[in-house]
């Protein structure tokens, strides 16, 4: 891109009110736009337990290599034979679901391919659909009328089709109908690429799991970056595409590994997943109390999880509420486009188990008075 181009276009973003700055996270005030949904990054407690219980083992801060060169570490190997046991599937370690996701569906799907994806799904499986050059059919966000009505036009066309949706979507705090989806499995064929990034600990091990769906899912995708407190991303899939992806996958291949002190702790929380339930009802509670109260003050959302959003619409009107917000104590950042609709732009407030009914109270109070002063 020449250097006129990349300034103008800079210049657009300022206009819209869109542009990006990296500012410091002081952790100061109250974080209604993290991803630790369970609170187990802020637990302290947790991380003297994990250094308690991996005294002696040496943690590593890099695996100075792919682990096609010089081998695995065997804390990986070891995370990957809990994950089979666990899942009943083929596992592997990813360094980011972004790289999971682009890897998984560029690798093993190509320009014979067709991938139909709900409109919503994040920004890594439209990068791995194009890069697969596949042709691509998007369906309205959670309308498996329409999913079905592709299925229905293509499936004698293309021999290899791949359906990809998420769980639970984050920036609409809503959630996908999965069991609907595999249903579609019994009358049409194709794969199913599911990716639990945001369920992933807010229901154990994911909403798959949970509700018995997962034979039906041949490619899972479990980021950890939010209720997993971590980093890197389970692939939990058949013999024959991991082997394929051992073998193709770029993002797999020409990447250092996740260091083995990450991946000890990936293994620490997944060994300690179901002792989490307390932690889980509380959320669900909270996510309960904030609906109600967000209802009382005629603040609409059509969340369904812990994750509520607020549409504002204007990019103005969004960055004054969140600044103003700041200023009172409570980090709650805005959504804008290209990540939500243009003239969506919304705020995110994402609820944790370590929020209470007095601060949720307090914020929402807050958030009220905001959107009557500008709305
Ligand atoms: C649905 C979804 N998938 C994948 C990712 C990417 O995961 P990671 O942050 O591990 O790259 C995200 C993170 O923002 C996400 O929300």
């Amino acid at each position: 891109m020449r250097e006129e181009a990349i300034v103008k276009e800079l210049l657009k973003l300022k206009k819209e009110e869109n542009y990006r700055t990296l500012k410091l996270n002081e952790r100061k005030g109250i974080n209604f736009s993290s991803n630790d949904y369970l609170g187990l990054n802020e637990d302290k407690e947790l991380r003297v337990e994990f250094f308690e219980k991996f005294q002696g083992v040496d943690l590593l801060f890099s695996s100075s290599s792919s682990r096609l060169l010089t081998g695995s570490y065997p804390i990986i190997m070891n995370l990957e034979k809990e994950l089979e046991i666990i899942y009943n599937k083929k596992a592997l370690l990813f360094n980011s679901g972004y790289d999971a996701n682009t890897c998984l569906i560029e690798t093993l799907f190509s320009k014979n391919s067709l991938i139909i994806s709900d409109r919503y799904n994040h920004s890594s499986i439209y990068s791995g659909i194009k890069a697969s050059e596949a042709k691509l059919l998007r369906y309205r966000h959670l309308d498996y009328t329409q999913l079905e009505n592709f299925l229905k036009k293509y499936s004698s066309e293309y021999e290899d089709i791949l359906v990809v949706s998420e769980t639970v979507y984050s920036m609409d705090g809503d959630r996908a109908d999965i069991k609907k989806i595999v249903e579609l499995k019994k009358k049409y064929k194709f794969k199913l690429l599911i990716d639990e990034a945001h369920s992933f600990g807010v229901s154990g091990y994911g909403e798959c799991y949970e509700t018995g769906v997962l034979d039906a899912i041949d490619y899972l995708v479990i980021p950890l970056g939010k209720a997993g407190a971590s980093i890197g991303a389970y692939v939990l899939t058949d013999e024959l595409s991991k082997e394929y992806l051992i073998n193709k996958g770029k993002k797999f291949i020409y990447t250092t590994a996740l260091p083995p002190i990450n991946v000890a702790w990936n293994f620490f929380i997944l060994k300690k997943m179901q002792e989490f339930e307390s932690r889980r009802e509380n959320l669900v509670k909270l996510s309960i109390y904030t609906k109600k109260l967000l209802s009382e003050y005629r603040i609409q959302t059509i969340s369904t999880t812990n994750i509520i959003s607020v549409v504002v619409g204007e990019n103005r009107k969004v960055n004054i509420i969140s600044e103003n917000l700041r200023e009172k104590g409570y980090l709650v950042y805005p959504i804008k486009e290209p990540t939500v609709p243009k003239g969506t732009a919304r705020l995110r407030i994402s609820l944790t188990a370590y929020h209470s009914k007095e601060i949720i109270y307090k914020f929402v109070k807050e958030l009220k008075n905001e959107i009557d002063s500008i709305l």
